[in-house]
């Protein structure tokens, strides 16, 4: 028999609430027939207790630093994978075979290049524009230029899938050279995803780019580890959008947007700023945890909606920092603050009352600045890892018979119903007159009401 769990109200009324139970044995309250029964609807804001939908693409445990992307270990992917076998992981649900991981390779290849026209509209943005805004305006024009039928069929789906996952990587590369004013180099076909970003970015018509293996394994390990994390902000920005059954390219573009805040995707940069003015005040960085405490700013990178315990993402990055800035050449002192910051977070009783761990941000900048990624390029590498998880939302969603428009309800907290006044009528603290009643006709017009008191019944 299924599980029901009993909603009892002071008057002794009583209501069954079905329990779900997901995959990895936790159990949701299942209230969509709710206010059918008790007229009454949960408040939930900021959804710190919501499951929005049912998804098999990831799953995380925030109280054991649990993440896996269809049930493999975010471990064992950031170690052994390479990123486009993880996007296509989390787009069809298996690791691929051999001959499906060459197939996905070639249409993500031959997806690369946007369309020529599209290489004006780059010229158009002041120089020191943020390459976020130029990616979110990008990704939703590609809509002009790449028509999506309104049902597209399993093949049609898959060419939108591989232009979006290429073309934001390539759209990104473009955006720095656009910032460093230089020429954009073009996607080649004899180079894989991570490096032909790389080569994009750091190539010119003077030099070209060596590729570092060690850099190139450090950014699929980040890409990696940023491609899915379930229902955060971005994702549900994704799918909100998408269930108005938006065009795709405009529906990536809202995820993108979302990302771009500091509470999300740009902590990573506002991680390397508070670390950089931690080096530059010569301070231990005492005076950051204590004006965190004080709640005059945030610990970057420090806490998690989810996680409440160490996030097992920054676990992997602190490991790739002392690989890749143990490497001869390669340390960075703010690692060492980072390092620093974390221990006296981590013994300090407002941090640990509060399961304030650090999050995938902490150490994220400090590898991105290693591959020598420019400062306002890390969300952007961010956009990029993101983006399959995105479109793996996306495609989830499409494919569920039960897919319906997004559309949360809220509670209403302003004035009462109130009668319009003229402008020529009002008075500084007093610009309407509330109705007496939502039922009743008023026998007076709102304008013999206005000099009467303000009884508003
Ligand atoms: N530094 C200091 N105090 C913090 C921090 C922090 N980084 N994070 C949370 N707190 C405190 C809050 O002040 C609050 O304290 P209170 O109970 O005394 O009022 C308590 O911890 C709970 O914080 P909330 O804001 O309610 O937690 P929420 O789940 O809403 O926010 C968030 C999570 C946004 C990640 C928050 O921890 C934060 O702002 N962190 C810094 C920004 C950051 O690193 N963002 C990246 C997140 S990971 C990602 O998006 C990829």
């Amino acid at each position: 028999m299924s599980e029901t769990a009993t909603l009892r109200f002071a008057s002794g009324e009583e209501i069954g609430l079905p329990v779900f139970t997901g995959g990895e044995g936790e159990k949701a309250l299942d209230i969509e027939k709710l206010r059918a029964a008790t007229g009454m609807v949960t408040l939930d804001e900021a959804y710190l207790n919501t499951a929005s939908c049912r998804s098999a693409i990831t799953y995380l445990d925030g109280e054991k630093g649990i993440l896996r992307y269809r049930g493999y270990p975010i471990e064992e992917l950031a170690e052994k994978s390479r990123f486009v076998e993880v996007a296509y992981l989390l787009m069809y649900g298996d690791l691929p075979i051999a001959s499906q991981l060459d197939d996905f390779s070639a249409i993500l290849n031959g997806s690369s290049l946007i369309h020529e026209d599209m290489r004006h509209f780059f010229l158009a943005f002041p120089n020191n524009a943020h390459p976020m805004s130029l990616l979110t305006t990008m990704v939703a024009s590609l809509s002009a230029f790449y028509p999506v039928p309104e049902n597209p069929t399993d093949e049609e789906e898959a060419q939108i899938i591989a232009n979006l996952m290429s073309q934001v990587r390539t759209i990104s590369a473009f955006s720095y050279k656009k910032f460093v004013g230089e020429p954009v180099v073009y996607p080649s076909h004899k180079l894989r995803f991570v490096e032909n970003f790389l080569n994009m970015m750091f190539s010119s018509p003077v030099s070209n780019y060596q590729l570092d293996p060690d850099i190139v394994k450090a950014i699929e390990a980040f890409l990696i580890i940023h491609a899915d994390h379930e229902q955060n902000c971005s994702t549900s920005a994704v799918r909100i959008a998408g269930s108005s059954l938006a065009n795709v390219y405009a529906v990536i573009s809202a995820g993108i947007s979302a990302l771009w805040g500091r509470r999300h995707g740009g902590a990573n940069q506002a991680v390397v700023t508070m670390l950089r003015n931690i080096q530059q005040s010569g301070d231990d960085g005492r005076r950051f945890l204590e004006a965190a405490k004080s709640k005059d700013s945030r610990l970057m990178g420090f806490g998690h909606r989810i996680y409440k315990t160490h996030d097992p993402r920054a676990l992997i990055m602190k490991k790739l920092c002392h690989r890749i800035l143990g490497k001869p050449g390669m340390s960075d002192p703010m690692f060492d603050i980072a390092m620093r910051l974390e221990e006296a977070a981590l013994s300090d009783d407002y941090f640990l009352s509060r399961n304030l761990y650090p999050n995938v941000d902490f150490y994220s900048g400090l590898i991105l600045k290693a591959a020598g990624i420019p400062f306002d390029m890390f969300t952007v590498l961010f956009a990029i890892g993101r983006t399959p998880g995105w479109l793996a939302h996306w495609r989830e969603m499409r494919h569920d018979a039960n897919n319906r428009i997004a559309r949360p309800r809220q509670i209403y907290t302003g004035p009462a119903e109130r009668f319009y006044v003229p402008v020529s009528q009002r008075e500084k603290h007093s610009v309407g007159v509330m109705r007496r009643s939502h039922t009743k006709a008023l026998p007076v017009a709102p304008r013999d009401l206005i000099s009467s008191s303000m009884d508003c019944g």
